[in-house]
């Protein structure tokens, strides 16, 4: 497709709304073979505005099908960012017939703001399905949390606490975490707040969500919590925190968080309920400090893939490992399969690479010396992955990748320390024409970066000085859509 037509950044494999504007994951859950992706909807432009739930399904988290708007704004006020349970002891009394009710519980925003020097404009709220996710109704005793004068209160992410056999609310409430516990999701009761002295404090705290991991047969938890601004490579970032959680406190390891993708596109990221031992993850894959601007036409913004979180040791210190689900392979058509690849042309000589611009790419074995792996296409546009061994950063270079001028700060070459002191180095890149995702050192090393070729990115080669390459190099491409549009 030409790039002044509406449908040219349009991803192969990643969630995009039909039209309009789409910005965090909300309300994730599975339930009954169905994963629910609710997310920020503003179905009147392509630019943020009165927001509502849109709403997509999926059997296997990688072919979406857009549902009808779940939620809309009303007396309270727009629908905000926040969590959907399945409800399976029926605690709430939504339920019907003995069938466990679906409940979301989300921050109501009103539109007018601070009025008077009230700053209690954000307030928790409940909708609830009872035909397991098809229609939602609001709550008659919204809102369930009042504020208590905090401008930013939002952003309510639940869980199950089973020893204790209570639901627990994760806050943001300006640059800290509150907790709050509920026996039926109704009342409410603050149990304690994190964060004074830990942390990234250079914006406000929004989408939290708490974790239990399995770490040596002890529970170990991690705490992720967004910022905007403040993310290290510019606008809006997620960091975490590892640390312990008794059902009341969060007391971390260390006071300094870690930052989950240090790329500058996987934001307000959260994970599902009721899928077992798995933590699966999908985050908004944009940027505040441009989100709004980019260029595409129809719709705007797409959500990462989504990524199964563990955590692992390195060097002492624990971290937050994070990879696509195992099923991904099955996006891509068979792959291709080069042995010690040439360095420093075109691995395809000429060939343009088929389809609409993505990839899977697998590296293996590359020494961890000077690299770039660099797409380009015919009108010289280039975007570079690398790693640069004197500072030990991993990089996304997308400063000539296309379309940049829609922002200042995006034609940037992005870094990100590497964890990890192995000799050599695997990559996972997947491309979606106008996305990259880059997982290094099995989920160690993680970033995530948007672009815009003028064409789509069609080339591939590796830039390195003689020997450093890697063992072997596999691409796959992208199978034709079998998606929502
Ligand atoms: C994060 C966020 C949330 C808020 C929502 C509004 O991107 O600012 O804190 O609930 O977006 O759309």
């Amino acid at each position: 497709a030409d790039p002044v037509s509406s449908e040219f950044y349009r991803p192969v494999y990643h969630f995009t709304p039909k039209a309009n504007w789409m910005n965090d994951p909300n309300g994730l859950v599975y339930h009954k073979g169905l994963y629910h992706l609710f997310f920020q909807y503003y179905p009147g432009a392509t630019r943020w505005g009165p927001m509502h739930w849109g709403h997509a399904t999926s059997s296997d988290l990688l072919t979406w099908k857009e549902q009808p708007i779940a939620l809309y704004p009303d007396s309270l006020g727009y629908i905000f960012s926040g969590s959907a349970v399945v409800d399976k002891g029926n605690t709430s009394g939504f339920g019907r017939e003995g069938k466990a009710p679906l409940v979301a519980i989300f921050t109501h925003h009103h539109p007018d703001g601070e009025k008077n020097g009230r700053k209690d404009y954000q307030v928790q709220s409940l909708a609830y399905s009872i035909d397991d996710g098809k229609t939602w109704a609001k709550y008659a005793g919204n809102p369930v949390l009042n504020n208590p004068g905090i401008a930013d209160f939002r952003d309510p992410k639940v869980s199950w606490y089973e020893p204790a056999e209570k639901w627990i609310m994760t806050l943001a409430t300006k640059d800290r975490i509150a907790f709050y516990s509920s026996p039926d999701l109704k009342e409410w009761t603050k149990e304690s707040e994190f964060g004074e002295t830990s942390g990234a404090h250079g914006g406000v705290w929004e989408c939290p969500d708490l974790l239990p991991f399995d770490h040596n047969g002890k529970k170990m938890w991690i705490l992720l919590v967004s910022i905007n601004p403040g993310a290290p490579n510019g606008g809006s970032g997620t960091q975490y925190f590892v640390g312990d959680f008794d059902g009341k406190r969060f007391t971390p390891l260390e006071p300094e968080s870690k930052w989950m993708d240090p790329g500058t596109d996987n934001y307000a990221g959260v994970t599902f309920f009721n899928t077992g031992g798995k933590v699966i993850l999908i985050g908004w894959m944009s940027n505040w400090q441009y989100g709004q601007d980019v260029p595409t036409k129809a719709w705007r913004s797409a959500m990462t893939l989504p990524r199964e979180l563990s955590i692992a040791e390195s060097g002492g210190r624990i971290y937050l490992v994070s990879k696509p689900i195992k099923e991904v392979k099955k996006l891509f058509e068979k792959e291709i399969v080069i042995k010690n690849p040439a360095i420093n042309r075109d691995i395809f000589e000429g060939k343009a690479m088929k389809g609409p611009g993505a990839y899977r790419i697998l590296i293996s074995g590359m020494p961890a010396r000077d690299f770039s792996i660099v797409l380009s296409n015919e009108v010289g546009n280039e975007l570079i992955i690398g790693f640069d061994s004197s500072s030990g950063n991993y990089f996304i270079d997308r400063r000539k990748s296309g379309d940049v001028g829609f922002e200042p700060g995006f034609a940037k070459k992005i870094p990100s320390r590497r964890v990890s002191g192995t000799t050599t180095i695997d990559l996972e890149l997947y491309i979606d024409v106008a996305s990259v995702e880059m997982f290094a050192d099995n989920g160690l090393n993680v970033m995530t970066a948007i672009f815009f070729p003028n064409r789509k990115m069609d080339k591939l080669s590796i830039r390195s000085s003689p020997g450093v390459r890697p063992r072997e190099l596999k691409i796959a491409v992208a199978r034709p859509p079998a998606n929502q549009h």
